[in-house]
């Protein structure tokens, strides 16, 4: 931001009591705004960005340098009601707020945005935007419920795990030695017995991981996972589909397990493969994000501090939306829409993530559906254990 620029929103800010702390402490109102966890854009006439705070530019997902090269109107069409706002703002030159906007284009897609307008003083035509999601904060708040679903079958798998599993592997057993011994037209119903038996001791294994028991971690590469998940997927349920990755290769460690976090990344690729294999979707496409992003925190339970979430994977994928009728228990065990779905891919998902402290965020409409993981990195106070 240009010297002129800051004293201008120092005058925009600096008015009536304000103005003497402003100038008895002498703060940098670019520091200020950067700090704010709100975006806050600052346009100029021809609605160029004249200033962009820290959590617009994470917001906008364009970087400052790009975004000192760009008008609004690169980023948004210009029949969108943001420019509405915006002109109303110039011509009435009063403060304009705005709810449940939605900020569509081929680079940016949120909804249920509340966008406030302000006039600065002193220069004609420029103006300040204030943009909040509320949409995060009501995903967030949704995650938060799921955890205790997937709680609620923790007792009911580990008696599972342990009353099926015994007698399994001896019914299992005698089929095996029924095959051996009987003729050919029973055989084929001792092969039924031990194939079923696998799929119940398949599906116990899949419950087992909601028994409580504190997972061991270390030091893990997200993109590892991410690129063994896509192997295995491209060589078998998804190799008709085309995969895009954007990831950033600065990311540290996840401080995780990767044997489940695998299998977190597997039932969400799992998912988005099946979604986009319908008649509806034309050109079926994953697409694997990572990033680093500031400012995800929660509330480690029991404890006072608050866990921070940087790293960012995200699986979207192209399919027709997550059913409406589904939508509100979706972590739950067994809600599946699919006819053969035993309805635990995402259960287990939610369990491990919040197992890893994490949290998992949703959004989804016709066309793109997406899985949001928040996770923790490797901190130097657990690498020095
Ligand atoms: N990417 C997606 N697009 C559309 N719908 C989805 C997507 N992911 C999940 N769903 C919906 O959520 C339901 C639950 O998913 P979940 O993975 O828990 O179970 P499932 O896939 O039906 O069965 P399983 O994973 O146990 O084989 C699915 O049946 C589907 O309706
Ligand atoms: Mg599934």
């Amino acid at each position: 931001m240009s010297g002129a620029i800051t004293r201008r929103v120092l005058a925009a800010v600096g008015r009536g009591p304000e103005k003497r702390i402003a100038e008895q402490r002498a703060p940098d109102t670019a520091q200020i705004l950067s700090a704010m966890q709100v975006p806050v854009v600052l346009l100029d006439p021809d609605n160029r960005f004249r200033f962009v705070n820290h959590a617009a530019e994470q917001f906008l997902g364009v970087s400052v340098p790009q975004l000192a090269q760009m008008r609004l109107t690169d980023l948004l069409p210009a029949d969108n009601p943001l420019f509405m706002l915006i002109d109303q703002v110039r011509t009435t030159g009063v403060t304009v707020s705005d709810h449940e906007l939605t900020l569509e284009s081929p680079r940016l897609n949120k909804q249920g945005i509340t966008v406030q307008g302000s006039p600065l003083p002193e220069e004609d035509g420029a103006v300040l935007l204030v943009l909040q999601d509320a949409s995060a904060a009501r995903a967030l708040d949704r995650q938060l419920a799921f955890r205790g679903a997937a709680r609620s079958v923790t007792g009911m798998a580990a008696i599972l795990a342990h009353e099926v599993k015994n007698p399994l592997s001896g019914i299992r057993g005698a089929a095996q030695l029924l095959e051996a011994s009987v003729d050919e037209a029973d055989r084929e119903l001792a092969v039924l017995i031990r194939d079923e038996a696998d799929r119940i001791r398949d599906l116990v294994d899949r419950m087992e991981i909601f028994s409580e028991k504190p997972i061991a971690r270390s030091a893990v590469n997200i993109h590892r996972v991410l690129e063994h998940v896509r192997m295995l997927a491209q060589s078998g349920f998804a190799a008709h589909i085309r995969f895009a990755e954007h990831y950033d290769p600065s990311l540290p460690p996840v401080w995780g397990n990767r044997d489940q976090l695998i299998q977190v990344v597997l039932n969400l690729v799992k998912n988005a493969a099946e979604a986009v294999t319908g008649p509806d979707t034309r050109n079926p496409e994953i697409i694997l994000t990572t990033g680093f992003q500031h400012g995800v925190r929660i509330a480690v339970p029991g404890a006072t501090k608050r866990l921070d979430l940087p790293l960012l994977v995200s699986v979207r994928d192209n399919g027709p939306g997550i059913p409406e009728d589904i939508r509100p228990h979706l972590f739950d065990p067994f809600i599946s829409s699919k006819p053969s779905g035993s309805g635990l891919g995402l259960a287990l998902v939610a369990k491990i993530v919040g197992d890893h402290g994490g949290l998992i965020e949703v959004e989804s409409r016709p066309g793109r559906t997406e899985f949001r993981l928040h996770l923790p990195v490797l901190t130097d106070e657990e690498s020095d254990t």
